[in-house]
Order: C-alpha cells, then structure tokens, then sequence
C-alpha cells in the first residue's frame, strides 16, 4: 500500500534555503573551530547538504539517541551512539531536522554542555514552534511549518520516505 504525500515544500526552496543557512554560518563562524554534529537519523541529508555550503572549515560527527514515548514524558533521552570528537573548548553547532516539542534537543543540548564546549547552538532544518513543551529556540532555522506531520529530505515515517527530494504532508 502508497500513501499519498502532499508536497509542502519544494526541492528549490529547500536548496535555497540550505544555501542561505550556509553562508549565514560561515559568515558567523568565520574565524572559528566549528564542528557540526548531526542528530541521527532524520538530519543526515540536510546536514550532508549544508556543509557543502559552508566555506570554512568544519569537522563533522553524529549522535544517535533514543527517542521518548509520548510527549509527556520525563524529556529524558539516552545517547546510543556517541560522538567520537571532544568538544571541550569547541563552537559546535548541532542539526536537526525538526524541532517539535523540543524535547530531544533540549536534552541532547544539555548533556552536552556538560562536555564545555565554547559555544553551543542549534540548527533546525524544520520548526513546529505550536508544539512546544519545553524552553528551546534553535538558533537557525529553515522553515516553521503548522502542526503537520511532514515527510521527505530525510525526515520518514516508519522509516519510510527519507529519500523523498521535498517535503511533504503524508495522506492529505
Ligand atoms: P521532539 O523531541 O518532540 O522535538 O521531536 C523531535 C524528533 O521527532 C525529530 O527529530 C523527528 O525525528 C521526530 N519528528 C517530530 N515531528 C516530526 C514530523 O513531522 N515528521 C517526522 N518526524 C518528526
Ligand atoms: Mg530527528
């Protein structure tokens, strides 16, 4: 069986936007040690795009961890792949693909921290800002989008339509 999967936001604008956010952080970065981590597994092509927009240079890894059930829980999430780089004394600039109750990110930001890095930000290709449960304002964004549960650009469902060139709204 196929769902259907409305586009919401084309390809070009994403390339457009991926290209604007480049030149925004190397343009704020400029001068700096910047190592991008990537949370997995939704930003690993947003993020594979955006660092090929950015002209300085940059050291990248992942973090993989374990996300909560229901919103209402603890905001509590384990890391189950670390990053292999340290941190300390590092700007490190974390992606996302979509921030939505703000939960993992937060978490993920705060256990970092611990690590002392220089600076800390977040890059989110997406932003669901009505759904929020707790305080977290990344620091770049692509897009703010209404309460939808998008698809596509690495973002699935069930695992599915990560391969997916746009982003779209599944069965609409
Ligand atoms: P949060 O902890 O509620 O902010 O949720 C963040 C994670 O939930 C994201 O990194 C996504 O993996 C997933 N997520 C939230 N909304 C969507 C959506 O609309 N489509 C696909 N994944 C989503
Ligand atoms: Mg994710």
């Amino acid at each position: 069986m196929h769902e259907k999967v409305s586009p919401l936001i084309p390809e070009e604008e994403i390339q457009k936007k991926v290209k604007e956010l480049g030149k925004r952080i190397s343009k704020d970065y400029s001068g700096k040690d910047l190592v991008v981590i990537g949370i997995l597994k939704g930003s690993w092509i947003f993020m594979a795009d955006l660092i090929r927009e950015i002209t300085i240079p940059v050291k990248c890894d992942f973090l993989k961890v374990s996300s909560y059930v229901g919103s209402k829980s603890s905001g509590k999430v384990n890391i189950i792949a670390d990053i292999g780089l340290s941190i300390e004394r590092k700007d490190v600039l974390l992606i996302e693909d979509i921030v939505d109750t703000g939960i993992t990110i937060k978490s993920i930001r705060d256990m970092l921290l611990l690590r002392k890095p220089s600076s800390l930000k977040i890059c989110s290709l997406l932003d669901k800002p009505s759904r929020r449960v707790v305080e977290i304002h990344p620091d770049y964004i692509g897009f703010e989008i209404p309460d939808r549960f998008v698809v596509g650009y690495g973002l699935d469902y069930n695992e599915r339509f990560r391969n997916l060139r746009y982003i779209g709204v599944i069965g609409e």
